[in-house]
């Protein structure tokens, strides 16, 4: 169905297209019958891609990637077309409308995507309000990316994740730092050693106050890091014992059409972010759980990262351009991969081509 509707979909500006997108998901996410009918086509159930993480049970490694359903409108779509797991958002503490338009491009050619979309969002509170109400029906962990205002000060940063932090570790599963949008001024700065350690400090405290020191924290990282800043980053993270990371965010050192601006995501990232992953594997000796995202449209993408170190992979560009079958596929396709290599699970695989 999607092959026909692709075309229409392409026709129309990416955003509208989007919006309608969403719009057809926040039905299926609200109606137990569509979700049914969508999840009995699109769930793989197989005890070779069930994995245990940070006490959370994931049916499958393939999730959604942030940025999709920013505003958690339909987070049990997910689930209906065969997601093993959510990341929702980017939530800010209050609602903002983004940069202006236009600020997403597609780019066919390259099968890509440019954004400066700049995190528009319905805030923290609505967002955290739509997580609880799904949690109830939701049988794959659904995680919160949380970042800042853009009209707040750089210096005052802390402040906004740990309002985010404090209206969405109560409901999602398991919460992104998002450290490493090009979109929003100065975000990138917060990858620095200092800032990070002083940051990730603070929402620890938060998780101690709240009671919730068992909620996965992770931190989302950008592409276009050298090995240094790459080394200093990823070292704050362990020194504030944060749970798993997620390589990687878009990428400004890409080529983009004429008159875009902002991040470049799918197949032209695809071989920067798990170079990223395999480097942070290595960094991390392979002990903290990685999410590989970046390019991902088939099963043997996903693979690839799965070897260099990903427990679990995302996807969104190739979502936008595969349709509502891609998580599908990509689970499909990996248990022969799996098979091939003499792997019984896919946790054997992870980090194999490390090894
Ligand atoms: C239009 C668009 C909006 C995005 N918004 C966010 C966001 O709000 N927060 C975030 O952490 N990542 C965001 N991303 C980045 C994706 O989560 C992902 O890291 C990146 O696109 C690489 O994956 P892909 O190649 O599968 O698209 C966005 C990406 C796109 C294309």
């Amino acid at each position: 169905m999607y092959r026909a509707a692709r075309p229409l979909l392409f026709a129309l500006d990416a955003e509208r297209a989007h919006g309608l997108a969403m719009a057809w998901l926040q039905r299926v996410s609200t109606s137990a019958a569509l979700r049914t009918r969508l999840e009995r086509a699109n769930a793989v159930r197989d005890a070779r891609l069930e994995q245990e993480l940070w006490g959370l049970k994931f049916p499958g490694p393939v999730g959604l990637a942030a940025g999709l359903d920013k505003d958690a409108r339909a987070p049990l779509a997910w689930q209906a077309l065969g997601f093993g797991f959510a990341e929702l958002g980017t939530a800010t503490p209050e609602p903002q409308a983004g940069n202006a338009k236009p600020r997403l491009w597609r780019m066919p050619a390259e099968q890509a995507l440019c954004n400066k979309m700049g995190f528009n969002n319905d805030g923290a509170g609505a967002i955290a309000e739509r997580v609880a109400r799904a949690k109830h029906d939701a049988r794959i962990p659904l995680g919160a990316n949380i970042g800042k205002n853009k009209d707040t000060p750089l210096d005052r940063a802390v402040d906004d994740y740990e309002a985010c932090y404090g209206a969405l570790a109560p409901h999602a599963d398991f919460l992104v730092v998002n450290v490493s949008s090009p979109n929003t001024p100065g975000l990138r700065a917060l990858q620095k050693r200092e800032a990070l350690g002083e940051l990730l400090g603070a929402l620890q405290d938060a998780a101690v106050a709240h009671g919730l020191q068992h909620r996965p924290l992770l931190v989302k990282l950008d592409p276009d890091l050298d090995d240094a800043a790459l080394a200093e980053t990823v070292g704050a993270c362990l020194e504030q014992r944060v749970q798993g990371l997620v390589c990687t965010n878009t990428s400004v050192g890409l080529p983009k059409p004429a008159g875009a601006e902002g991040g470049v995501s799918g197949a032209p990232l695809r071989a920067r972010s798990t170079q990223v992953l395999r480097k942070v594997a290595d960094l991390t000796d392979g002990k903290l759980p990685l999410v590989g995202v970046g390019g991902v449209f088939t099963a043997e993408d996903a693979y690839a990262k799965v070897r260099a170190g990903a427990s679990l992979v995302e996807v969104y560009t190739g979502f936008i351009y595969g349709g509502p079958g891609t998580a599908r596929r990509i689970h499909e396709g990996l248990l022969p991969l799996l098979e091939r290599d003499g792997f019984r699970h896919v946790r054997d695989a992870v980090g194999a081509d490390r090894r």
